[in-house]
């Protein structure tokens, strides 16, 4: 029988997705398949869903369609569904999209090898079990050389935000071993990446033995200091001060946190289960600002959650006002099924939702401009990413504060780079400046055989 070897994975969702892309790769590869270099070329097409809000879930089911055009022109085509619409929609898209062979959920990864033998021969395959200790700490996940890499220090959520569905999709909260994750990222300094994002649903929670975040937050930053490192998504209840020392007390640590609000009323906090208080959270934001200076923050906001009142709406923007966050991804409220607040009445109008939506957006992007203007004249760090996405001409880099800086490109500047630069201009998105210094050039590494 004619092998049938190459992979193409589309991810979507979150960053998580991404870094779990990584792992099935990982794992693919060890069991002798190949990286497809386009969806045309693969014979396996695997798509990595993501489940948060209903309009993630159109979207892939749009892609099946596709998929199945596919299929026809290219007959023994497999397709399988990942992430977190593998493990909720499960038996829906078994038994409705014929289009689909196999259905793994994010914790059954390791057994994809044996699923796609079994679409090979005609049959379809479901994996969606979901584990207490996977962690896939032994996996090598597969990578593109590159400068920026994410790295799972955590999986699951234990919170249940009454919203939201990634502690159902997910599974429960576990760690990742900190001896493995050093390890990665040392290989990864090998490898001459820049810049690595530690991820978990809720990072403050993690936990190996004694060592907590801020532990593996430090053991991270010791590894290179060329390395900057991020991380991601904070729950502000479970946020320490030790944590806040330890950010202040490396360079590299990014001086950058995203640290979802979701409302500014108390009485919608209660209702989302988020377990913490407007005053709190801003108590937090003042410790924060007070022991770790210049630092920035990001947050998440959901608008028109179950109960919304104009008020509750108003209390959002006054909370966006107080703290002046560098960037927020806002988001109207979604139901999902199996949710708790899916049980509560969607009472908020779909113009109302979309109305405040925009209110809350048009905010921040004016607040975004304000705090971009106040930079002009300042002396910025970049890491080098590349040409800029319009023009050649440019380079495009990245703020210790995550903010992308646009400068003229020069010869002697390459990707993963770090220049100063002088800002010179900034809109809400963007800011322009003009090259100074080279901090640091980058050496890339010679490579003896490709991994
Ligand atoms: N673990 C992270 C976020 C995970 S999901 C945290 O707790 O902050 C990313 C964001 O999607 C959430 O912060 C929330 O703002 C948004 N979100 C989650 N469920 C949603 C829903 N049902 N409708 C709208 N937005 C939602
Ligand atoms: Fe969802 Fe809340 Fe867990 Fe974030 S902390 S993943 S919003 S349940
Ligand atoms: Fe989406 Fe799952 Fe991430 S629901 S946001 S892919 S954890």
């Amino acid at each position: 029988m004619e092998k049938k070897n190459s992979v193409f994975i589309e991810t979507y969702g979150c960053q998580m997705n991404l870094a779990d892309t990584e792992v099935v790769l990982g794992i693919l590869r060890e069991n002798g398949y190949t990286v497809a270099p386009s969806l045309q070329e693969a014979d396996v097409v695997l798509m990595n869903t993501c489940s948060i809000r209903e309009n993630a879930e159109e979207r892939i089911y749009g892609r099946l369609g596709n998929m199945k055009t596919l299929k026809q022109s290219k007959p023994g085509l497999v397709v399988g569904v990942l992430g977190c619409m593998a493990e909720r929609l499960r038996k829906d898209l078994m038994e409705e999209k014929k289009v689909v062979d196999l259905v793994v959920g994010p914790d059954e990864y390791r057994r994809i090898p044996e699923f796609i033998g079994l679409a090979i021969a005609g049959e379809k395959g479901i994996g969606v079990k979901l584990s207490k200790t996977e962690t896939y700490d032994d996996i090598i996940p597969y990578r593109e050389d590159g400068l920026s890499a994410y790295i799972s220090v955590m999986r699951g959520c234990d919170k249940f935000c009454t919203f939201c569905v990634v502690p159902f999709t997910r599974g429960r909260e576990r760690s990742r071993s900190l001896s493995s994750i050093v390890a990665e990222v040392r290989l990864l300094s090998e490898r001459g990446f820049r810049e690595v994002t530690l991820l978990g649903q809720n990072v403050n929670s993690y936990l190996d033995g004694e060592y907590d975040f801020a532990d593996l937050l430090a053991a991270v930053a010791e590894v290179d200091r060329k390395i900057r490192v991020r991380f991601t998504t904070s729950h502000p209840q479970d946020m320490s001060e030790k944590l806040l020392y330890t950010i202040a007390a490396h360079q590299n640590l990014c001086k950058y946190i995203h640290l979802p609000v979701q409302s500014g009323s108390n009485r919608i906090l209660d209702l989302m289960n988020r377990t913490y208080t407007v005053e709190h959270y801003l108590d937090l934001m003042e410790k924060a600002r007070r022991i770790i200076p210049g630092v920035s923050f990001s947050t998440d906001i959901i608008s028109g959650f179950p109960g919304e009142t104009w008020e509750d709406h108003l209390a959002t923007l006054d909370v966006m006002n107080k703290v002046r966050y560098d960037g927020a991804y806002m988001f109207k409220y979604s139901p999902r099924e199996g949710t708790k607040a899916f049980r509560m009445v969607d009472d908020v109008a779909e113009e109302v939702k979309s109305k405040r939506l925009q209110e809350i957006i048009s905010q921040q992007q004016r607040i975004s401009a304000e705090i971009n203007e106040t930079l002009v004249g300042k002396l910025e760090v970049l890491l080098i990413e590349g040409a800029s996405r319009k023009s050649e001409d440019f380079l495009a880099g990245r703020t210790d504060s995550n903010k992308i800086v646009i400068i003229p490109r020069k010869d002697e500047i390459g990707e993963g780079d770090y220049v100063e630069v002088k800002i010179k201009k900034g809109t809400s998105a963007t800011l322009f400046g003009d090259f100074v210094k080279m901090v640091d050039k980058r050496i890339t590494p010679v490579r003896s055989e490709a991994v």
